[in-house]
């Protein structure tokens, strides 16, 4: 009876079939919104690591920005110099792994989709994705992390003397412009792998 009707009970295609069960299977959740993790297959591991790469990776560049502003506001450069350190320690543990995660698993999720490297054409999106994540990884990597180190050292500096050098006002310009263009590249590429086509 139920086989009958399938448009109120649901029938999800599964894309990989399982060898113990049927292909169609009759499920409630007609649109398929609920998990499958019986299906969890190379690509889906892939995605999950890019996903949580992502998470890591963008949401410190979030917290870590909101935390620099709102100690600079202080004016209290025990605060200031706590605020920069903790940026510098995050860029270079968590956030390095996050880089490393998305980085690796979107050759991983590259390499098993047969979508090819680099080629502008036919996917625009994967091919702006590759290249924007590249700069963000080597922005991050080359700049961002090295600078940070720095920073953390001259306020630290100044926390201790109490006298502000020009060499800390050089590297607070670096990290925020820095660290604004790899926060807006990585809100471009997000929005590139939400719009894909099909
Ligand atoms: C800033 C760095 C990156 C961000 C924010 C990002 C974000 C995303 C998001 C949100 C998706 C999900 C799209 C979907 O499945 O609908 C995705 C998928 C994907 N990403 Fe990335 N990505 C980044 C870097 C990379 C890099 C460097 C590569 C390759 C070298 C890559 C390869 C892929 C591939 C192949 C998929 C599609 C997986 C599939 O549908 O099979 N990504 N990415």
């Amino acid at each position: 009876m139920l086989e009958m009707v399938p448009h109120i009970v649901g029938v999800r295609q599964r894309v990989t079939p399982n060898t113990t069960q049927d292909k169609n299977t009759r499920t409630l959740d007609r649109i398929g919104l609920a998990p499958d993790l019986g299906y969890m297959d190379t690509r889906g591991i892939f995605l999950f690591l890019h996903l949580v790469g992502l998470a890591i990776w963008f949401g410190a560049t979030l917290v870590l920005a909101l935390l620099t502003i709102r100690a600079k506001r202080t004016d209290n450069w025990s605060v200031i110099s706590f605020a920069y350190n903790a940026n510098s320690q995050i860029l270079k543990g968590p956030v390095l792994v996050g880089m490393l995660l998305n980085i690796v698993s979107g050759f991983g999720l590259t390499a098993i989709g047969g979508f090819g490297y680099f080629q502008p054409t036919p996917n625009h999106w994967l091919f702006q994705m590759q290249l924007l994540g590249i700069v963000a990884f080597a922005l991050a990597l080359l700049v961002q992390i090295p600078n940070a180190g720095r920073l953390a050292s001259a306020a630290e500096a100044i926390a201790s003397t109490g006298e502000e050098n020009t060499s800390f006002q050089q590297f607070k310009k670096r990290n925020a412009v820095v660290s604004s263009l790899n926060g807006l590249i990585l809100l471009l590429v997000t929005l590139l792998g939400a719009l894909r086509p099909g």
